[in-house]
């Protein structure tokens, strides 16, 4: 049996507390993207902690509209349904407890040391293991819905002339040794509950802090116009990152994509 199927994960699920993680689980061979069918999902009621698994995407999308492709059986494809109570500007604690639940995961599970590049990218050794893509309905001031949807990168080979070869990386890459699907997935889920019932706590914060490569290094942000070079000195509570220009001005950026520069 492949390591990953609806059974499979029954089975994995059935000896886990995962709390409301994995409420209702939509697995699928292969799907459009697990996020599209998620927001279908929570447009039509489903309940916090609803998850779609997939083992293959047809339309995988990734943050700023770009493909996100990933071979049939090499890559956990997960999206998840919340239900969110938080203010709007903090529901960037659910990507947080999604990455850290992720993090902690792999490394149970691989042995491998894995860091937080900000806002979303999860690395090992600076090669991008998971990316994260969270989508959501804003109704006034409520979210309706957050999805948040992992593509976890476990057996994929990158191979040069892959062009992701020099940036990307998995985790059989990283260790020389398969990792079980099924079993790295209910550890997700299982951690996703954990950090999820501590949103608003410090620990969370300062846990996600800890992983955190950015802090500490001079980064670009922006584009065009608008772009923003300086040293990364913080996160703040809503998860947005605080730029110290050369000048001394201090800079917000609540969203976007920050490139490491060379020197401190
Ligand atoms: C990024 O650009 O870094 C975010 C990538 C997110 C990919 C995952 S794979 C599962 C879920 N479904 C999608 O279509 N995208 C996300």
């Amino acid at each position: 049996m492949s390591d990953l199927s609806q059974q499979r994960i029954q089975e994995v699920l059935d000896g886990l507390d995962t709390g409301s993680i994995g409420a209702e689980t939509h697995f699928f061979g292969t799907i459009g993207s697990t996020n599209d069918e998620a927001r279908r999902l929570a447009e039509s009621g489903a309940p916090e902690g609803t998850i779609v698994v997939a083992d293959e995407q047809k339309a995988g999308r990734g943050r700023f509209d770009r493909v996100w492709e990933a071979p049939r059986g090499s890559s956990i494809l997960l999206s998840v349904i919340f239900r969110p109570t938080l203010p709007p500007d903090r529901v960037q604690r659910l990507v947080m407890a999604c990455g850290l639940a992720v993090i902690e995961a792999c490394e149970a599970l691989a042995t491998v040391r894995v860091d937080i590049k900000w806002p979303n990218d999860l690395q090992i050794g600076g090669k991008k293991l998971c990316g994260i893509l969270p989508e959501s309905a804003l109704i006034g001031s409520h979210f309706e819905w957050v999805v948040v949807g992992m593509g976890i990168n476990v057996t994929r080979q990158f191979e040069p002339p892959d062009p992701l070869a020099a940036t990307a990386t998995s985790l059989q890459m990283e260790t020389g040794r398969p990792v079980d699907r099924g079993l790295l997935l209910g550890e997700i889920m299982r951690r996703i509950d954990l950090w999820h019932n501590q949103l608003e706590e410090q620990a969370l914060l300062q846990a996600w802090i800890d992983r955190c490569v950015t802090l500490g290094r001079r980064v670009q942000t922006g584009s065009g116009d608008s772009v923003i070079k300086g040293v990364a000195e913080a996160i703040d509570e809503t998860g947005a990152l605080l730029l110290r220009d050369s000048t001394g001005e201090l800079w917000r950026v609540a969203a976007g994509e920050a490139t490491l520069l060379e020197g401190r």
